[in-house]
């Protein structure tokens, strides 16, 4: 695992159960603001990102939303996978899974119904700076 970075919305139990096997000492909890400039030591250093019921269109402005997707792509390394999920009123789990690929992102799998952020995602990149 090349970082270890968890973001503080887990739960300690959520926590311990996904890091069981990692020494302690070797996990570092952040707590982030998406909508902020990323810090320095965040930029291209992530193979994997999970975002879960945060990205939604029920909670932030279509601004917003594209300031926080971009600031997951810049968290990327280049082929880096992002994935924007999110639990649905009716229980379902709906979400899509993107690769970096250059400045931009490509959707290459979906969860369910898929994103409602698809098309955000893979329209970022070209017109933003990382
Ligand atoms: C519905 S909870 C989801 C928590 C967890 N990801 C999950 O799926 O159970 C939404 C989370 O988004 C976090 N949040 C709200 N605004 C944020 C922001 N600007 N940057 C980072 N996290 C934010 C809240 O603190 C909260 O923990």
């Amino acid at each position: 695992m090349a970082n270890r970075i968890l973001p503080v919305a887990l739960s300690r139990r959520s926590l311990m159960l996904i890091t069981s096997g990692i020494p302690r000492r070797k996990i570092q909890v952040r707590e982030d603001d998406l909508l902020q400039k990323n810090p320095p030591e965040f930029v291209e250093k992530f193979d994997v990102i999970r975002a879960a019921n945060i990205i939604n269109r029920q909670y932030f402005s279509e601004l917003a939303l594209r300031r926080m997707i971009d600031n997951l792509r810049g968290r990327l390394r280049p082929n880096g996978i992002l994935i924007i999920c999110r639990t649905h009123d009716d229980n379902t789990n709906n979400g899509t899974i993107f690769r970096r690929h250059g400045s931009n992102l490509q959707a290459v799998d979906r969860i369910g119904r898929g994103s409602e952020v698809a098309e955000l995602a893979v329209q970022s990149g070209s017109s933003v700076e990382l």
